[in-house]
């Protein structure tokens, strides 16, 4: 097995996922793929906005399969540059580089008769795509730094992507073969703002939840609150109704959660139900937070970086924010950094915050003249 601790692993094998919660006619959909998917062999593509239950559908379709013995190992393909990706999948031989002191196995070695878990798969970059691709189409692994030695390996994969993968291949970003090759089965799973009626059970679900892991009496929601909960847009899907129940348990415990003790975006930014227009896009709190950052001085790590780390934000708002301000600075990530009000030795670790969760932008693009000094 591989360390479960190196970079975009996920953790330890967890009680989590073993159901999915909701009674719409769309999830309902979603579970009868999931029994579908679990009963063959073939390759899924889960697709879906931040948040929506990506991974609990992978999970699932794991336990429920016949690989279920086996393991099911997770790689973020965002989470880390290519060369380490690459040594994570395939493994490496021994000399290959600096610190390779022993021969590795890769993931797909070690899920070996299990699954692997392709999470963020639309962030690889094409030279990934392309030794992915060659792996799923021959089944045979070649270690980093080992030219003469093959092992084939059996496993599953299912891979995510909150991405619009045909916009992806349209602009040259994605290969369409290798679309094609991870796209057998494919669950799309809409946000929550499509399926409403999933909020009751999933609020139901939550507070008893976390009543148990917090050790207090389950909270009642009143009837009011129910309506704003129902009314709202949840730009953060089931996580930030997740999150919010956790915040009500901790507030409210054996009471009665009231309108009034929602937070200020559910009272605020609630649709009623009879005139919600059928929405496009996500709504991002974007201008609020760079309000709070540019008009008000506070910093990125306070705006920012902590309701991202705690999963209130994802990560095309902090993309959002990090563009908005490139676009001001052009391009110049030094500049970014005094914008967002951070010290000048917060340099590197922003950036490398950036690097790692995939919020970096190449400066280039918000470039004005050609030759000007950036980073
Ligand atoms: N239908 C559901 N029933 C129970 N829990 C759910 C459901 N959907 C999502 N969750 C929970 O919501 C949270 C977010 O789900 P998950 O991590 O699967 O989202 P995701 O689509 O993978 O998001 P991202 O694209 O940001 O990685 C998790 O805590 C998960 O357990
Ligand atoms: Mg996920």
């Amino acid at each position: 097995m591989p360390p479960v601790d190196a970079p975009g692993y996920a953790p330890p094998p967890q009680p989590r996922g073993s159901a999915l919660i909701g009674r719409s006619q769309a999830l309902k959909v979603v579970q009868q793929e999931v029994e579908y998917a679990a009963r063959s062999d073939a390759k899924v593509l889960i697709t879906g906005a931040s948040g929506v239950g990506k991974e609990v559908v992978a999970h699932l379709i794991h336990q429920r399969s016949r690989r279920r013995h086996a393991p099911m190992l997770t790689i973020n393909c965002a989470a880390m540059p290519d060369t380490l990706l690459e040594s994570e999948l395939f493994g490496h031989a021994r000399g290959s580089f600096t610190d390779a002191y022993r021969d590795k196995r890769g993931l797909f070695e070690a899920a070996n008769s299990g699954t692997v878990f392709m999470d963020e798969v639309g962030e690889m970059s094409l030279r990934m795509q392309a030794l992915l691709l060659r792996f799923l189409e021959t089944g045979e692994i070649q270690r980093v730094g080992d030219e003469r030695n093959r092992v084939n390996a059996n496993v599953r994969v299912v891979a995510a992507t909150n991405r619009r993968l045909p916009e992806r291949i349209a602009a040259g970003e994605f290969r369409e073969d290798l679309y094609y090759r991870l796209n057998v089965i494919h669950i799309t799973i809409p946000p929550l703002r499509e399926r409403k009626d999933d909020v009751t059970p999933l609020l139901d679900h939550f507070l008893r939840l976390f009543a148990v892991e917090h050790g207090v009496p389950l909270p009642q929601c009143s009837p009011d609150a129910i309506a704003a909960l129902e009314a709202y847009d949840w730009p953060g899907n089931v996580r930030e109704l997740r999150n919010i129940a956790e915040r009500l348990t901790c507030r409210c415990p054996g009471g009665v959660i009231q309108a009034d003790d929602l937070p200020l975006e559910v009272r605020t930014r609630s649709t009623p139900a009879e005139s919600a227009p059928a929405r496009v896009a996500a709504p991002v709190p974007a201008q609020a937070l760079l309000d709070r950052i540019l008009l008000k001085g506070e910093s990125f790590w306070d705006v920012a970086y902590e309701p991202f780390m705690a999963r209130d934000l994802t990560r095309d708002d902090v993309r959002h924010l990090v563009r908005v301000g490139l676009e001001q600075t052009r391009g110049n990530y030094k500049a970014l950094v005094q914008l967002f009000n951070m010290e000048p030795q917060d340099y590197k670790r922003f950036l490398n915050f950036l690097r790692k969760y995939g919020c970096h932008m190449p400066f280039q693009r918000f470039r004005m003249a050609p030759g000007r000094e950036i980073e």
